[in-house]
């Protein structure tokens, strides 16, 4: 399919195959320093935007010049104002499915990490610390008959309640936003059992994350919710820092009302609280969830993929139904 003539635009070269795939269009690719408007208003226009998950994408960036489409690499799109695209029938895509086991084993690794603490064991052992094997040194808690407490129910909440069944944990989950059952879902109801989020949240020995960010997701852990959590309970965030009110998670840690968390993602990414950080219950990652050459050169195929799609009116491989 021919493309027709348009300008893709990009603050950094994605892996490969995205930036073959665009080339080979014969379409003009073109970098700018960040996606702000006053960068993009001097191209020459149509323009598609391929664009991080850092870069955020509102009504200014959109209309400052002939936008129409953006091309995320990322599942997730909370850095796209969703409203402002439909309205200027600018096209959205992005890269899910392909991420989701990735995501998930990052999602044990903190689960485990937390559990058995890994990050003290490290230090001790690098630090000169450990001094050999003691009977109470380093106790943490197993993850066999554990109760895992899944938020969301989508394919990356199934893939962690496959690898929490084979941990032999005991999986339950909640949907937080009113959907129709999902596939994903239906799948989870083999190994998981279905409950509310205010069961998950008290009955759980682990929670773990795993909801888009959007409005009503925003601080959905605040200090209500881990106030209702057991004190031996271990937040895990594999999804969007937001969705917890990091200040709050702070205060439950420091006054142990939960035990710990493992941490990929933070609210104010990538700056994190200094506190947080001087906990040795928490474990943190700088956002690895799909950080692996394989699932990284899936997205880039997507993302340029959608691109061009956007480029020749066609269907895109994974379109935000705006
Ligand atoms: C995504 O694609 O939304 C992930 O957070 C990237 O790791």
């Amino acid at each position: 399919m021919p493309v027709d003539q348009v300008t893709f635009v990009l603050s950094e070269a994605l892996p490969e195959p995205a930036m073959g795939l665009l080339e080979a269009s014969g379409q003009p690719v073109r970098f700018v320093k960040s996606m702000m408007p006053e960068e993009l208003a001097g191209l020459s226009g149509p323009l598609v935007l391929l664009t991080r998950l850092t870069e955020t994408i509102d009504q200014r960036v959109i209309t400052s010049n002939d936008v129409i489409g953006v091309s995320n690499y990322a599942a997730g799109v909370d850095n796209i104002d969703l409203a402002a695209a439909r309205d200027l029938k600018c096209r959205i895509g992005h890269t899910p499915n392909v991420l989701t086991d990735d995501t998930a084993d990052i999602a044990m690794l903190l689960m485990l990490s937390a559990s058995r603490r890994f990050q003290e064991g490290t230090e001790d052992v690098r630090t000169g610390k450990f001094t050999g094997w003691k009977p109470n040194y380093l106790l943490g808690k197993s993850l066999t008959g554990a109760k895992l407490g899944l938020v969301g129910s989508g394919r990356i909440a199934t893939a962690v309640a496959r690898r929490a069944s084979a941990f032999e944990m005991e999986v339950e989950y909640c949907s937080v936003r009113n959907e129709a059952k999902s596939a994903g879902e239906t799948a989870l109801d083999v190994i998981a059992r279905k409950t509310s989020f205010d069961e998950v949240v008290a009955n759980s020995d682990f929670v773990s994350i795993h909801v888009p960010l959007v409005a009503e997701t925003h601080h959905l852990f605040n200090s209500r919710v881990f106030s209702h959590m057991r004190r031996s309970a271990i937040l895990i965030n594999t999804a969007r820092g937001p969705i917890v009110s990091e200040a709050d998670l702070i205060e439950a840690l420091h006054h142990r009302e939960i035990a710990g968390a493992g941490l990929d993602v933070f609210e104010f990414e990538p700056a994190i609280d200094e506190r947080l950080l001087a906990l040795k219950n928490v474990v943190v990652l700088p956002h690895l969830g799909s950080a692996t050459v394989e699932t990284r050169a899936k997205m880039s195929e997507i993302c340029a993929q959608n691109a061009l799609a956007i480029a020749v009116q066609g269907p895109m491989r994974a379109e935000v139904k705006l």
